[in-house]
């Protein structure tokens, strides 16, 4: 999720390119491409925006047309030749992009057999060889015949010597928007990006491309249908701009989930949908055959999904999983088989307790395999292997995108296990596959029906409870920790999470008519078990938040209030009910008038022991 903009105009191109670029959050490298007398110059700098600035004042450049782009790394290591713009071969036409090409691989191969050298390891680069290929003067005709080929998703903005003024974009998956000025326009895949300069903006749809000159635009689907595109005026201030249009990153990052899991999904799904392909994270299906346990080690809410991933592995691949806190891993020398698969589990792939813990498994020579949100990360770096989350970069404190991108990315790996140790049969993954192409629709629909969880979070029982408890069990062990979590981060009422069935072996003691007991209950094996263990809660008078599935009328006889979910394939339950999870979390910890986004005490990188 890297971010992208544009301007054609008579301003200082490259003051608003920077401008735009200084909008766009978390990223680890930079540049800027404007066209001009020399033809397309470019300047790019590894790190922060700092970096660019003092790099483009020590060799200024100047257009009146220019792209820029900050990256988050997804394909390829953070690096100068990574960083965006890209270039054809005769550095004639430049782009910038936001999004992954899921057929890249064929792609790239294509062209080098037709003679094209590739200068990165980006999935990006390819788009601009295949809009050379096409070009012969019309640089929108060519990107629209460009990405007729293309599978992913893209934000792009490509220019070219030859036409000095003209800024072509397109967008598929990822956002982008076109501004409009006097006799200047603006993109960006933010509004964020071009909300200092003008408030009259274009969304670009699914599909589109747009020329984009300083007195107008044209717009087309990729067959070359014209499509008349809806001017909105945006009134955010600058700051919901940022957040676009969200009080809180923790907000706007709850409500990017159904586009970031299918990111994660994103290239991994086979056309006949009956196969998952992570043949690219460097771990040998021979490896996989040979290891007998598998150790997943990981801190807070990582820990959380880990143990998601420990039930989905045990029970569909048939591997022993061993989990364990990344701070507790290293002091209680544990035992590392030979053959075993040591899986770190880390969004910014920097925390210092499971890089030490790694550091252990190591040495004593486990193979790792990592899941991680940060490319380039140190978690990434000392691994042998890593699945990218692609969740882009989480800018709050309190982990929301991350971790259900995190289970995302265990549910393919247990389908990759399962395929090559034959644990499955075709039609069962062919089953859950199905199951899993669903999940972005169905956390969609959950934020669309948030209006029960903001009035549930404003009740007063609720918003000024001093302690909840929150219960789970199987699956939704780790739902019941992570919402506890959640709500303890940011709204700092003491919560703790049990597994349901182990409530009656102690906690029980605290229930009373003051305690908030919200309890994870979808339809499911475990259901029967875990209504009983509602109901013993009930019977002492705890202020009972079930967490059900539609249609399930009979829990409301043991719950003060119901919050339902889309019916789901039960192990994936745990992604779904993270939604209502974090959306009752946030809108307590705001009625307390709690600043989410910087819980006290909290940092986004734990880099300390
Ligand atoms: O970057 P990591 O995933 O390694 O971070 C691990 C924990 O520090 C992190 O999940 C933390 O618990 C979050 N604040 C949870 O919201």
């Amino acid at each position: 999720m890297s971010g992208v903009v544009g301007y054609i105009g008579d301003k200082n191109t490259v003051e608003v390119l920077v401008a735009g670029l200084h909008r766009i959050k978390g990223h680890d490298s930079a540049g800027v491409a404007v066209v001009n007398d020399q033809g397309v110059s470019a300047v790019k700098s590894l790190g922060k925006l700092e970096n660019l600035e003092a790099k483009l004042a020590a060799q200024p450049v100047s257009g009146a047309v220019g792209i820029g782009h900050a990256r988050w790394a997804t394909h390829g290591v953070p690096n100068e030749t990574n960083a965006h713009p890209h270039f054809d071969a005769a550095d004639e036409i430049a782009i910038v992009h936001n999004g992954i090409i899921e057929n890249y691989q064929e792609l790239r191969e294509a062209l080098q057999q037709e003679g094209v050298t590739f200068r990165s390891q980006t999935d990006s680069e390819t788009l601009v060889h295949l809009i050379r290929k096409y070009y012969t003067g019309d640089l929108f005709k060519a990107v629209q015949q460009a990405l007729q080929g293309v599978k992913g998703a893209w934000a792009l903005g490509v220019v070219c010597k030859n036409n000095p003024d003209v800024l072509v974009v397109a967008r598929q998956g990822s956002p982008l928007v076109v501004g409009f000025g006097e006799n200047e326009a603006f993109m960006g895949s933010d509004v964020s990006a071009i909300i200092k300069y003008t408030r009259d903006v274009v969304y670009l749809d699914h599909g589109q491309v747009c020329e984009i000159r300083c007195d107008g635009i044209k717009v087309e689907d990729l067959a070359g249908n014209a499509v008349t595109p809806e001017v909105i005026h945006v009134d955010w201030d600058d700051s919901a701009a940022e957040k676009d249009g969200f009080p809180h990153f923790m907000l706007k990052e709850i409500h990017q989930q159904p586009e970031v899991i299918r990111s994660t999904l994103r290239g991994r799904i086979s056309d006949d949908g009956c196969s998952i392909n992570l043949s690219d994270i460097n771990i040998s299906e021979e490896e996989i055959k040979a290891c007998p346990r598998i150790s997943i080690v990981a801190c807070g809410t990582s820990w959380h999904a880990g143990m998601v991933g420990k039930y989905l592995i045990e029970r569909f691949a048939k591997i022993p999983v061993e989990l364990d806190l990344a701070s507790e891993y290293r002091y209680r020398d544990p035992i590392v088989e030979e053959n075993s698969i040591f899986i770190p589990v880390s969004q910014s792939g920097e925390t210092a307790d499971t890089m030490e813990a790694i550091r252990l498994a190591k040495s004593q020579g486990a193979k790792i395999l990592a899941v991680v949100n940060t490319v380039g990360s140190s978690v990434a770096r000392e691994s042998h292997g890593v699945i990218y989350q692609q969740a882009g970069p989480e800018i709050s404190i309190a982990s929301t995108k991350a971790y259900t991108t995190q289970v995302t990315s265990f549910v393919l790996l247990t389908l990759w296990l399962a395929q090559i140790r034959g644990t499955m049969t075709q039609d069962q993954a062919k089953e859950m596959i199905e199951h899993l192409r669903t999940l972005p629709e169905k956390v969609q629909a959950v934020l669309e029906n948030q209006d029960p969880i903001k009035a549930l979070a404003g009740k007063p029982k609720y918003r000024d409870a001093q302690s909840a408890f929150f219960l789970g069990r199987d699956y939704n062990y780790p739902s019941a920790l992570e919402g506890a979590l959640k709500l303890k981060e940011v709204s700092y009422i003491h919560a703790e999470a049990y597994p349901g069935g182990e409530v009656k072996h102690g906690p029980i003691a605290l229930v009373t008519n003051e305690l908030m007991v919200v309890c994870v209950a979808p339809q499911g094996n475990i259901y029967d078990k875990m209504v009983s263990n509602i109901q013993a809660i009930k019977a002492r008078a705890g202020l009972v938040i079930s967490i059900a599935t539609e249609g399930d009328d009979n829990i409301q006889a043991y719950s003060d209030d119901v919050l339902y979910i889309p019916e789901c394939y039960e192990p994936f339950t745990p992604i779904l009910v993270a939604i209502p999870l974090q959306l009752f979390a946030y809108y307590v910890a705001t009625n307390r008038g709690c600043d989410v986004d910087q819980p006290r005490n909290l940092a986004k990188s734990v880099i300390v022991e």
